[in-house]
């Protein structure tokens, strides 16, 4: 029987098979705004190039502005009983274009990742249409495959070379950090999957700058936050190696079981990167799980000028990498590489078989590991998760087009105009680095206060000056974050390989501008 509040003469699923002329109608009809978003950053990025004032196009990045009420009313999602088709299509995608931040501006500074490029439009494109799910190689064979030889191209960059040295994708950094401490809590504790959480306090290490996700991590896998014992960083914000030997030794007089150290590379805010060979040096010493978290900074790996920073990270036995950070790759793209990936299998297989059709999950592991194999291409035996998006392609088809060196080419672009940034910082008579500057991001104050303030006085005026500034940027077709410093909270820039210095100058101005007003 029709459903009588469907008007017949509205498209519906159901009833064409001509799909790919609706399609082609549809990407018609939207492919001239997504034209529009990607055009106005270009011409933002045009005017700034030309010197012509800050480069604004209002609508790149005002959407920070405006607060969930005003969004909601202007957005005006209707789920309604009845289709709104084309119109109803067309009109929300436009007004959902103009309510967000516009990531290709390079303006959008904000965050650790940034708008992505024509090659990462078509990758996701393609991975819409294929709508597959890469947890069993049945339905996803070539994505599969295109999953194992990226991954394994990865761990090969970072000198992970052993024969079942490879990697697999998930869905963001803190859960590639997560799985990391499954595998590394399964190799201390083997019987752990069947049995559940031991007798024995599991403890794991990482610095005070690392990322929360290691934290979280512990939460979810039974560790618990007392679990984590965060480590000092010296004054670069990079882990001390002497209080990280000391703390080993503690957890173990008082009848912990230390298994996990994560040695950051890129720090979230200050972008350090920890002395990796001397913490693989204290691992190699207690037996412990070396794990690289190097969501932001993994991706120096591809410069030639900036590996440097990763030396000793084929000592790691896990690492992540967040190509939809550093590389300009669509989000989400992370993957987590491993040099044996029979450990990574024997701590998240388990018997599904109405999913995984070898004869048994767990006889199919016993025989890899008896016969020292790992050709599993069912790649949900590898993570916590079941279904998957083909995450991969996003990096594998960039890599395609614009080649290794491409890559390498965005990462020092990246560099380069961060220190160009910090050159501009330097020489300011009004702006003070806050902290040393490493990679991609620039940490600094505004007219910071002097020594005649009290600390906790001096704090809440800094704090209060950047935030003014960056709640001010926006308007200015900037956008910048802030974080939590020496001295309260200072603005923290993040460059991409898109970011021209002449970018860095006009928003030197804007500050410039903005901060006048608030300190006169
Ligand atoms: C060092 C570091 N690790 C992990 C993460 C988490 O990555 P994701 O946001 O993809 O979960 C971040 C995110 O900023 C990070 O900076």
């Amino acid at each position: 029987m029709v459903d009588q509040r469907v008007p017949t003469s509205v498209p519906f699923p159901t009833k064409s098979l001509d799909r790919h002329t609706e399609l082609s109608n549809l990407l018609e009809l939207v492919t001239g705004s997504l034209l529009e978003h990607v055009a106005e950053a270009d011409a933002a990025n045009a005017a700034r190039q030309s010197g012509r004032r800050n480069g604004i196009i209002p609508n790149n990045q005002a959407a920070a502005l405006l607060p969930p009420e005003i969004v909601s009313q202007r957005l005006g999602l209707s789920l309604s009983e009845k289709p709104q088709g084309k119109n109803g299509l067309v009109e929300l995608t436009d007004r959902l274009l103009r309510l967000s931040v516009n990531t290709w501006d390079q303006g959008f500074m904000h965050k650790l990742y940034s708008g992505t490029n024509p090659v990462g439009v078509i990758s996701e494109l393609i991975l819409a249409v294929l709508n597959t799910n890469l947890h069993v190689y049945t339905v996803s064979p070539a994505l599969s495959v295109i999953e194992k030889q990226t991954g394994r191209a990865l761990a090969r960059l970072f000198g992970l070379s052993g024969p079942y040295s490879g990697g697999i994708t998930q869905p963001g950094g803190s859960a590639s950090n997560f799985n990391s401490v499954l595998i590394a809590r399964h190799r201390a504790m083997p019987f752990i999957n069947e049995k559940g959480t031991s007798a024995q306090q599991l403890v794991m290490f990482t610095s005070v700058d690392s990322h929360y996700s290691l934290e979280k991590a512990a939460r979810m896998s039974g560790i618990g936050s007392q679990g984590v014992y965060k480590i000092p960083t010296d004054s670069e914000g990079r882990m001390s190696v002497p209080a990280l030997r000391k703390a080993i030794l503690d957890a173990r007089s008082s009848g912990k079981h230390p298994f996990y150290v994560n040695a950051t590379a890129g720090t979230t805010v200050r972008g350090a990167y920890d002395p990796i060979e001397e913490i693989a040096s204290v691992c190699k010493e207690f037996g412990l799980w070396l794990h690289l978290d190097g969501s932001l900074g993994g991706s120096a790996i591809f410069s030639g000028q900036q590996s440097w920073r990763l030396k000793g990270s084929e000592r790691a036995d896990s690492i992540t990498i967040n190509p939809h950070k550093m590389l300009g790759v669509p989000v989400t793209c992370s993957f987590l590489l491993g040099n044996d990936l029979r450990q990574f299998r024997s701590a998240n297989s388990i018997d599904a078989g109405y999913l995984f059709h070898e004869e048994s999950s767990k006889v199919a592991l016993q025989d890899a590991v008896a016969n020292n194999t790992d050709d599993t291409y069912d790649l949900a035996e590898l993570t916590p998760q079941c279904g998957r998006k083909g995450d991969a392609l996003k990096l594998a088809l960039g890599w395609v087009y614009y080649g290794r060196i491409g890559y390498e080419r965005y990462v020092d672009k990246a560099f380069d105009t961060a220190a160009y940034l910090f050159s501009l910082v330097e020489m300011h008579p009004r702006m003070e680095m806050a902290a040393v500057h490493h990679s991609v991001q620039v940490c600094f104050y505004y007219n910071p206060s002097s020594a005649e303030y009290e600390h906790k006085v001096a704090a809440k005026r800094n704090t209060a000056i950047t935030a003014y500034i960056s709640e001010g940027l926006p308007s200015k077709g900037f956008m910048v974050d802030y974080a939590p410093g020496p001295v309260g909270k200072f603005l923290r820039v993040v460059t991409n390989g898109t970011t021209t210095n002449e970018t860095m100058d006009s928003m030197v101005k804007a500050i410039d501008e903005i901060g006048h007003l608030c300190i006169m």
